[in-house]
């Protein structure tokens, strides 16, 4: 029996993760008068959505004319032809819905001179399916959209009388012996205390694993908590292989640089003063899609055209704009490029550098939130009682490749979409299950035996060999070599876990602790993913294998299926959902419109 005693609670839903996806559940779960409790390892405004910049995508069509189909199209090409139809049509015709809500909520948005939403260009973003101009999508509250949303959803959820459990770290989920979710154990930080949440729906909403790289634009709180904690129940991680690289982190810092810079007329240079983007996107150039951006700014560097005494980076210019329109439309990045690369983006071009900045990969689930776990038989079975939304989910709406500021889109809509269908399945009245004593028994022996880990690799040490692995050997490009020893590397790695060394043994404040539960949640996102991108035989969005140039839909129009188990990774595949919601004659898009081509910018 465990040494450890428990706090319990109960609760309808629970909700972990405080960023935008888990407080859009939150609050939807409580306005339909479901007992929702949200639990946080960090104070939920200091969720990494606040970092998010640029805006949030929905056709509103302010600032000139715009449809959702325009925008599922965007988003379907931006994809690379791997996102699943039905949720990516869902997210472009709920967009406008979820941007209004928050604006009735409160958020602060920037407007036009009709006091209107402001919406700015993001890349990809188009009119008349692509062969239109640029489209203002993005709706934007100056460069602190994320900040804006988040502030207002934490106090709206507060009003609702959502329960908080802030600095609560939670370490696994409770599953039934028939794999039913009942509930999830937490850690609670600042007193060491153990707790039990009972739930009839637990949503997962933990955000990524950037920091399974070296460099990225990720928090240090990105550490793929939910992806750990499904890989612990031998349940699947879907289309991990696909890592974006934002093309602009700041070189060195790796903080992000909004692509809204570019959206208000920026521009990218090599070390001949070239705007390079024109001869490789002609079109959209420096609003190509990120994974194209991200790929152009690699191959000026390779050859020999990257700025700076070693080459190796690129100039990104404002100081064209006016000054006032920086001051009012992008004030924090204009601060982040003075503290973090001593720049004033009046006078001078930013030094940046692709950065690792979101996974499109995560939890499989389908458009309303639900964890899938597929068979033989039912690609689409799903796992009572467990949602997952947000970055740690997998709806699947970015594919390959997610499209600047369909991210913040997808927190709301899918976060909200979870609220909806819970209301529909929860019963408030009906009695909690008892939780699964054999399953919390689990999650302690783990928390212990990391607890007392006494091997010879000391935390960080370990951390960095896999941050290192990741960012060689999965990075912009790729090939059959660097991701064969990507394998081999990652495998000895994640082996290496057992011989972790915590040297604190206490319970309260542990970061010593926390931070090797945050490592052992990295690793087996870190290992699905190059695991994954090894066998992936094309290019399809973010996945550039040299070796095989082109997107092969005939072999690989398939999602991923990784399961995870210590340093093992068995793959699996599961069919893209390729038909819409909605049919033309009901107002839906017309299919040969979404038809694979070939993708250009
Ligand atoms: O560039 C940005 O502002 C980031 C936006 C996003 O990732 O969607």
């Amino acid at each position: 029996m465990s040494a450890y005693e428990f706090t319990d609670h109960v609760y309808d839903v629970v909700v972990v993760g405080a960023g935008g996806a888990g407080l859009r559940a939150t609050l939807g779960m409580a306005e339909q008068g479901l007992r929702t409790a949200c639990i946080s390892k960090v104070f939920p405004t200091r969720s990494h959505t606040v970092a998010a910049q640029g805006g949030i995508a929905a056709s509103l069509g302010n600032m000139g004319p715009d449809s959702w189909q325009w925008h599922l199209y965007d988003t379907v090409k931006g994809s690379d032809w791997l996102g699943d139809t039905d949720a990516m049509e869902y997210l472009a015709r709920e967009a406008p819905k979820a941007v209004y809500e928050l604006e009735h909520y409160g958020v602060p948005f920037s407007r036009t001179e009709e006091g209107k939403i402001y919406q700015r260009p993001f890349g990809g973003h188009t009119t008349e399916f692509g062969e239109g101009p640029p489209v203002q999508r993005t709706c934007a509250a100056a460069d602190r959209t994320g900040h804006a949303i988040l502030h207002t959803l934490y106090g709206q959820s507060l009003k609702q009388q959502a329960e908080f459990y802030i600095e609560y770290f939670a370490t696994d989920l409770i599953m039934s012996e028939d794999g039913v979710c009942q509930g999830v154990i937490a850690w609670k930080l600042d007193d060491g205390t153990m707790h039990r949440f009972s739930a009839k729906t637990v949503v997962l909403a933990t955000g990524g694993y950037g920091r399974a790289y070296f460099s990225a634009t990720s928090a240090h709180t990105c550490t793929g908590d939910g992806g750990g904690m499904v890989a612990r129940q031998g349940l699947p991680l879907q289309d991990m292989e696909f890592v974006q690289f934002h093309p602009t982190g700041i070189y060195g810092a790796g903080c992000l640089i909004t692509e809204g810079a570019r959206g208000e007329g920026g521009y990218l240079t090599n070390s001949e003063g070239e705007r390079f983007m024109e001869r490789y996107a002609p079109t959209y150039k420096d609003l190509a899609s990120r994974d194209v951006v991200s790929r152009c700014m690699t191959m000026e560097i390779r050859e020999g055209r990257g700025v700076g005494k070693d080459s190796d980076h690129i100039h990104l210019h404002l100081d064209h704009l006016p000054a006032e329109a920086l001051a009012e439309r992008l004030p924090g990045i204009s601060e982040s490029a003075r503290i973090f690369a001593g720049v004033d983006v009046t006078k001078e071009p930013i030094p940046v550098l692709p950065t690792v900045h979101y996974n499109m990969g995560g939890i499989p689930t389908n458009y309303w939130g639900e964890v899938l776990n597929p068979t033989a038989d039912n690609p689409d079975a799903t796992v009572p009682g467990l949602m997952a939304v947000g970055e740690a989910g997998c709806a699947s709406v970015h594919g390959a490749n997610r499209l600047g500021s369909n991210s913040l889109i997808d927190l709301v809509v899918f976060g909200r979409a979870a609220a909806i269908k819970a209301g529909k399945v929860v019963d408030p009245n009906a009695a909690n299950p008892d939780m699964n004593p054999a399953s919390v028994e689990k999650a302690m022996e783990r928390f212990d035996t990391l607890r007392n880990a006494s091997g010879a690799t000391p935390t960080a040490e370990l951390r960095l060999d896999m941050q290192k692995a990741m960012q060689a050997d999965a990075a912009v490009f790729r090939t059959d070599k660097t991701l064969a020893e990507g394998v081999e590397k990652m495998t000895a790695i994640a082996g290496r876990l057992s011989d972790v060394k915590v040297t604190d043994r206490s319970m309260i404040w542990n970061s010593d602790l926390m931070e090797t539960l945050e490592l052992a949640n990295l690793m087996p996102n870190a290992l699905a993913t190059v695991v994954a991108a090894e066998a992936r035989k094309e290019s399809r969005g973010a996945h550039a294998h040299e070796d095989y140039p082109d997107r092969n839909d005939a072999e690989w129009r398939v999602h991923s299926l990784a399961v995870v188990d210590n340093a093992n990774v068995t793959l699996n595949t599961r069919p893209v959902h390729l038909d819409p919601l909605s049919t033309q004659e009901e107002g839906g898009i017309d299919l040969a419109k979404i038809a694979p081509k070939k993708r250009v910018y």
